[in-house]
């Protein structure tokens, strides 16, 4: 369970171990943000998150960003077993906008094997948008299969199965604060 004054007790973590905690996180967020505002500055940008594990940071994210901008949403799922990419990716929910002329920030939550990066990226530009870059909470460098621009990058993490702040094992712990691995074994 986490111990650190930071983190809120949640007895659905105790089986994990804090690999983010979540001011670490904030604070990351935040500097993102400002790097997105300042690069930014002058345009429009539309915020484009993968869901569902994108769903927090994209929250943290935008509210960290200074500009007029516009949220959408595209829903994505691979298929393949429970923690491995397969990269059959499918839209299962699409834009509700055209992104025609728009600078689209990608928002993901991860990115791993860059399966489904790459995928989107490919989907996007047959959209015409003005330019297209990409903001990655985490990257597993070591399980990267497809290599990709990451613009705004979070945190470089080991190659562990990680969950929270959006991500899940098997539908569950999206919600908790911090990002933790399953512990002993999956320990980083
Ligand atoms: C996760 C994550 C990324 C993708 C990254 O999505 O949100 O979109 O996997 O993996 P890759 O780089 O190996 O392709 P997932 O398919 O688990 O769906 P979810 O976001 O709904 O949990």
């Amino acid at each position: 369970m986490p111990t650190a004054e930071n983190e809120r007790p949640m007895r659905i973590g105790e089986d994990f171990k804090v690999l983010l905690a979540a001011d670490d996180i904030a604070t990351r967020v935040r500097e993102l943000g400002q790097a997105i505002t300042r690069d930014y500055e002058g345009k429009e940008l539309t915020l484009v998150a993968v869901l569902k594990g994108s769903f927090l940071f994209m929250a943290d994210l935008a509210r960290a960003i200074d500009l007029p901008l516009t949220c959408e949403f595209l829903g994505l799922s691979s298929y393949g077993s429970r923690r491995e990419s397969s990269g059959i990716v499918k839209i299962t929910q699409d834009l509700t906008q055209p992104v025609k002329g728009r600078h689209v920030l990608v928002v993901e939550d991860i990115i791993d094997t860059g399966l489904t990066i790459s995928y989107l990226i490919s989907n996007l530009r047959t959209r015409l948008p003005e330019s297209v870059r990409i903001a990655a909470l985490l990257y597993k460098p070591d399980n990267n299969k497809i290599p990709c621009k990451i613009d705004y990058l979070g945190f470089t993490i080991p190659n562990k199965f990680v969950v929270g702040y959006g991500l899940d094992l098997d539908g569950c712990y999206r919600n908790l604060p911090f990002i933790g691995v399953k512990s002993p074994d999956d320990a980083a």
